[in-house]
């Protein structure tokens, strides 16, 4: 049994996989698309949301070096995310990779811990939009009704219909094509990242000394509600919950963390990249360097700009701006900030039916899901239906409720990446790898315990949902997918005489 649980794909199978016409996707990405994808996806809801409610709860101006710490172990995460992703060049992400060097279950683990990350981080980025663009609406003088502006705040029923209404139209653009969106996210990016500069340029104008006292505020202790809503790693070790200090700083990173979620989407479109050997690590690597710097400085001068405790947690960047007088600024950065979450979606909507795609192509999913569309070449089928299904949870959820859910799911796919990469030195030493991660083992080692460093200062009642999601993917597993496994299929025609 543990031999069928552990069967490994071979690398060479995949590859060829992706080679069957009617099966195949378009080769069409460059490194530059993949940097602007990656760019596209990675400044989202983490920078222009989270950076305000994270510096007025757990770390004041310190938010800043909790982006350096997030981005310290997404750094580790991406050298070995790099390295797989030039190794085994096909379309699946972490989930690909794990099926040629760790095996079936850990495998279908890591798809259905994708599933989860993909599906809900869109939905988190929806309601995110959302939440900007009521704020234009209401500008200029419209309201939604409550009960159409989504959960938080509706008595009784509420659906965030805009946040719905985003996730259909992108499906939409999704199933027509990849190309049209990368150009797309193109422009969006280029509106994104002016945005942000302007909230460093012109903000740095407007920063006061005395808010960055103190940088690190100190440690509090927070009254005691369930526990379950305490750092798993405060719990473990009995000490009594607190909110800022040293230890605040680590709980902020395991939030905006979230901002830096999707450089590991870059890795998903090996397969429509031209020259995955050379361009996917560059693609990688490049667009995590560009965001952390411009996180930290936005982070930075944001906290200048106003007292922590005085932040707004809806839209701190622009609001900062009206803080300090200059309303003009906070409406363009409102409306950049809508533009940019557009793509954000998109993008993390396309990783989530890449990987999809991959596990019904290996027929772990059912292989209806497979087929591309014949003149698209896209993989339509669960592109629209994970859509639907994202556009629903999108205006029935609320933002805070999940966002923490997607990190921890994130966080155990760098896990298992990072141990993939030490074992596939080991079994197929031979394999081409056009760009090998330094030091190992030692940096995936250190990777693996950053990332569980990280996951033990999520909220314990993040790890119990998480195990929730977790045990139903065992089940659906052992029900499905390891009777109709491709792999073992063609296994058990060979042993057949
Ligand atoms: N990193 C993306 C964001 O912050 C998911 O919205």
């Amino acid at each position: 049994m543990s031999n069928t649980l552990f069967r490994t794909k071979k690398i060479e199978q995949s590859i060829q996989d992706t080679e069957e016409p009617e099966h195949a996707l378009k080769k069409s990405l460059s490194a530059l698309d993949l940097t602007v994808f990656g760019v596209g996806v990675i400044i989202g809801t983490g920078i222009f949301v989270l950076t305000g409610t994270v510096a007025k709860n757990n770390a004041g101006p310190a938010v800043a070096l909790a982006f350096v710490v997030a981005g310290v172990v997404c750094a580790l995460a991406a050298l070995c995310y790099a390295e797989f992703a030039s190794t085994v060049p096909v379309a699946g992400s972490a989930y690909t990779f794990s099926y040629a060097s760790l095996g079936e279950l850990p495998a279908w683990i890591i798809g259905w811990d994708l599933v989860l990350e993909f599906a809900l981080g869109t939905a988190v980025v929806a309601v995110g939009w959302s939440g900007y663009i009521a704020s234009l609406l209401d500008n200029a003088g419209w309201h939604l009704p409550a009960a159409l502006s989504g959960r938080e705040g509706a008595d009784g029923f509420g659906f965030d219909i805009l946040a719905a209404a985003l996730v259909l139209v992108l499906t939409g653009i999704l199933v027509v094509g990849t190309k049209l969106s990368a150009r797309v996210t193109a422009v969006v990016v280029a509106v994104k990242v002016t945005v942000v500069l302007v909230v460093i340029i012109a903000g740095a104008f407007f920063v006061k000394g005395d808010n960055y006292d103190p940088f690190v505020p100190k440690a509090k202790p927070v009254e005691a509600g369930s526990g379950l809503d305490s750092p798993l790693v405060q719990l473990m070790f009995g000490w009594a919950p607190s909110n800022f200090g040293v230890m605040g700083i680590f709980t902020a990173a395991s939030v905006v963390f979230f901002a830096f979620i999707g450089f590991d989407v870059v890795a998903t479109a090996a397969e429509e990249t031209r020259n995955p050997q050379r361009d996917m690590p560059r693609g990688i690597l490049g667009s995590l360097l560009i965001c952390t710097t411009l996180y930290v400085a936005v982070s930075i001068v944001v906290t200048g700009m106003q007292h922590y405790t005085d932040l707004s947690v809806d839209a701190p960047l622009a609001d900062a701006f009206k803080a300090t007088g200059h309303p003009w600024y906070a409406g363009f950065i409102s409306f950049g900030a809508a533009v940019g979450l557009t793509t954000v979606c998109m993008i993390l909507l396309l990783g989530q039916t890449r990987v999809f795609f991959a596990m019904s192509r290996d027929g772990l999913l059912p292989r209806f899901f497979s087929h591309v569309h014949p003149r698209f070449r896209t993989p339509h089928r669960p592109t629209i239906l994970l859509g639907v299904i994202i556009a629903i949870v999108a205006g029935f959820t609320s933002l805070s409720e999940l966002a923490e859910l997607v990190n921890i799911g994130t966080l155990f796919a760098f896990v298992v990446v990072a141990v993939g990469v030490i074992i596939l030195r080991r079994t197929r030493p031979d394999l081409p790898r056009a760009f090998r991660t330094p030091l190992v083992p030692i940096l995936p080692i250190v990777s693996v315990l950053a990332s569980l460093w990280l996951m033990l200062n999520l909220p314990a009642e993040t790890w119990l949902r998480f195990g929730i999601w977790m045990a139903l993917g065992f089940l659906v597993y052992f029900l499905y997918g390891r009777s109709h496994s491709r792999l073992g299929r063609d296994e058990k025609a060979v042993e057949a005489p």
